[in-house]
């Protein structure tokens, strides 16, 4: 399974430690940066990773964006086509987002959750199967929205 993953400054210290854990549990990484903990605008890296998901570039299965909060990173990440980014502070919403909503994007808190916390995020996140059924129902009704924009 490929992970696309990003942060900003408020979220490089997690994301560089949820790389070399994402890869020490066998998953592939694409890391679209930032390569520092320097000042960054966290839309650019949002759409990065949004966009892996949304084209499947290079494979990419999910897509992980850390931030300060995850608001932010979210926000952005739902404007691009076939993304469900899902902002989760606990696994039992990482759980809910993949089996309810088939969440594609994961959006976490770098400053308020600690790194502990956010991998059973991670994990839950990624073993957990879409249900499908009634909530495929539910999530087909974003197809004209992604068409029309309104
Ligand atoms: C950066 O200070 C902060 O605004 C950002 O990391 C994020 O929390 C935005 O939603």
């Amino acid at each position: 399974m490929k992970i696309s993953i990003a942060s900003d400054h408020a979220g490089f210290e997690q994301k560089q430690q949820m790389v070399e854990y994402l890869k020490a549990q066998g998953y592939e990484v694409l890391d679209r940066g930032p390569e520092t903990d320097e000042r960054v605008d966290y839309p650019d890296y949002a759409v990065k990773v949004a966009m892996d998901v949304s084209f499947k570039h290079q494979g990419t299965d999910f897509g992980i964006l850390i931030c300060g909060t995850g608001i932010g990173m979210s926000i952005f990440a739902n404007k691009i086509v076939r993304v469900r980014a899902a902002n989760v502070t606990i696994p039992e919403f990482a759980e809910l987002a993949r089996a309810h909503n088939d969440a594609n994007v994961l959006c976490l808190s770098g400053r308020f959750i600690d790194f502990e916390t956010n991998t059973k995020i991670v994990d839950t996140f990624l073993t957990t199967e879409f249900e499908g059924g009634r909530h495929a129902a539910r999530l087909a009704k974003l197809l004209p929205l992604e068409r029309t924009g309104a």
